[in-house]
């Protein structure tokens, strides 16, 4: 099945998306200017300039970022839950928070000029994912306390679409909308999109004949392989989109359906660098490192040098030449696997499953540790229909596709249909048994 054709439309772009890299820089410059000035506010960070010898007036070029201390998910939850607004609490119109799988959440407020800033990055985001005003939008990311639903729903309305509030969950109902309403897009995280794909399939139906066109697909690591499958069996275009909490909530980065080649920064609101999340040096754009975001606007918590722990490089920009894109998210550095010294990330197993015909891309990571010497299963389950008696030999597929390709050994089991447990929002890829300390 050709994909539609999508032709983009320059003049609905915003004024940012034109800049010219020296415009941007400029005012790169003077956003981060304006945002080290109201960080200087919050307690935290007037103590950990002090203890540098910082002056928000020492920040003359872009470089002086360097001289601005890291965040990281420890100082938000030090700071928990309003410690670290620029803003008294009367003016946040909302708050968001991050569950995190350990200790406190991270609360993150916003001023209305934050809520409108944001609608207009996830609105723009849609538009570059091939969305037009007056298209209906089907949003499956969780409403509430996760920035997915509700960020992507104000997007939807300021481009001038037609948004469904659907959030995660109740799959079947999911169909029954999709079917009735006809969307020509959807925003949801790709694992709980492949659980509501095996739905439609489960009806009798082929994927194919949605309304759908366009997937909007964020909020955890996916590969290219993955995007074939969705793009091949769905009929639409499979387009990124990155963001967190910390910094906002969807709409950081975006992909340009034109090019589909990595997620374009939207660099006008966020400044990124790459550093070696090791020596915390930066490294030059191109190389991989860990991911490190200054908001430039946010109004009511402005964040200095945020670690995400994301995984990617910066790339030159293309589809809007000026902004940097970033490639697709390996993994995050506490994701990462280390199996008797061989680095493994979720995103690599995801690859192979996709290659091998039979075997279905619902798969966990179990990590043990029987002996002194970590293990890796992965469980991974079968394509639909396919007969308990191929399963030994599909698991022998994969385990020596992992030898070969990644180079460790890891077990493999194949469930039947249905064995792999389904998330409505987030996938868990690795459960992790190993004994603490
Ligand atoms: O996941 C915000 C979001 C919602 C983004 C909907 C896209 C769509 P958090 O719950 O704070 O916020 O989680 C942020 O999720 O640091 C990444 O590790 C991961 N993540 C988000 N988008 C992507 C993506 C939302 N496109 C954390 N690819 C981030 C890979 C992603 N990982």
């Amino acid at each position: 099945m050709t994909l539609p054709e999508i032709t983009p439309r320059p003049d609905l772009y915003d004024e940012a998306e034109n800049w010219s890299v020296d415009e941007l820089r400029t005012r790169q410059l003077e956003r981060l200017q304006g945002a080290v000035l109201r960080a200087s506010r919050i307690p935290h960070y007037q103590a950990q300039l002090e203890a540098r010898g910082v002056h928000p007036d020492d920040i003359r070029s872009l470089d002086d970022i360097r001289l601005l201390p890291f965040t990281t998910k420890d100082d938000l939850r030090t700071n928990y839950p309003f410690g670290m607004l620029a803003v008294p609490r009367e003016q946040c119109v909302r708050v968001h928070a991050s569950s995190g799988t350990t200790g406190l959440p991270t609360v993150v407020g916003y001023t209305s000029g934050d809520i409108d800033t944001w609608a207009g990055l996830v609105a723009r985001s849609l538009r570059a994912a091939g969305v037009r005003p007056g298209q209906m939008v089907h949003v499956a990311y969780g409403y509430g306390l996760f920035t997915g639903g509700l960020g992507a729903h104000y997007g939807v309305e300021r481009l001038g679409c037609t948004a469904v509030p659907m959030s995660g969950g109740q799959t079947e109902k999911q169909i029954q909308l999709i079917r009735d309403l006809r969307p020509d897009a959807i925003m949801v995280t790709p694992s709980y999109f492949l659980t509501m794909v095996d739905h439609v399939r489960s009806l009798g139906l082929d994927p194919r004949e949605t309304s759908l066109r366009l997937g909007v697909f964020g909020a955890e690591p996916w590969t290219e392989a993955m995007r074939a499958e969705i793009e091949q069996s769905c009929g639409m275009h499979a387009t990124d989109i990155f963001g967190l909490s910390e910094m906002m909530g969807p709409g950081v980065a975006q992909e340009c359906v034109e090019t589909k080649d990595g997620l374009t920064l939207w660099e006008d609101h966020f400044y990124p660098e790459i550093i070696d999340p090791i020596t915390e040096e930066p490294v030059p754009d191109g190389e991989e490192g860990e991911l490190v975001l200054t908001s430039l606007t946010r109004e009511a918590m402005p964040v200095l040098r945020y670690r995400t722990r994301d995984l990617t490089r910066l790339l030159p920009g293309t589809a809007r030449p000026s902004m940097r894109r970033m490639a697709k998210i390996t993994g995050r550095s506490d994701d990462l696997m280390i199996v008797r010294g061989v680095n493994v990330f979720p995103t690599q197993i995801e690859e192979l499953v996709l290659q091998i015909d039979g075997l279905a891309p619902h798969f966990q990571c179990i990590l043990t540790r029987p002996s002194r010497l970590d293990e890796l299963t992965i469980n991974v389950e079968t394509a639909p229909g396919v007969p308990a008696e191929r399963h030994e030999a599909l698991a022998r597929e994969l385990s020596a596709q992992i030898k070969s390709r990644i180079g460790t050994s890891a077990r493999v089991v194949v469930l039947a249909e249905g064995g792999i447990e389904r998330s409505v929002g987030k996938a868990r890829r690795i459960v992790d048994q190993r004994p603490l300390g």
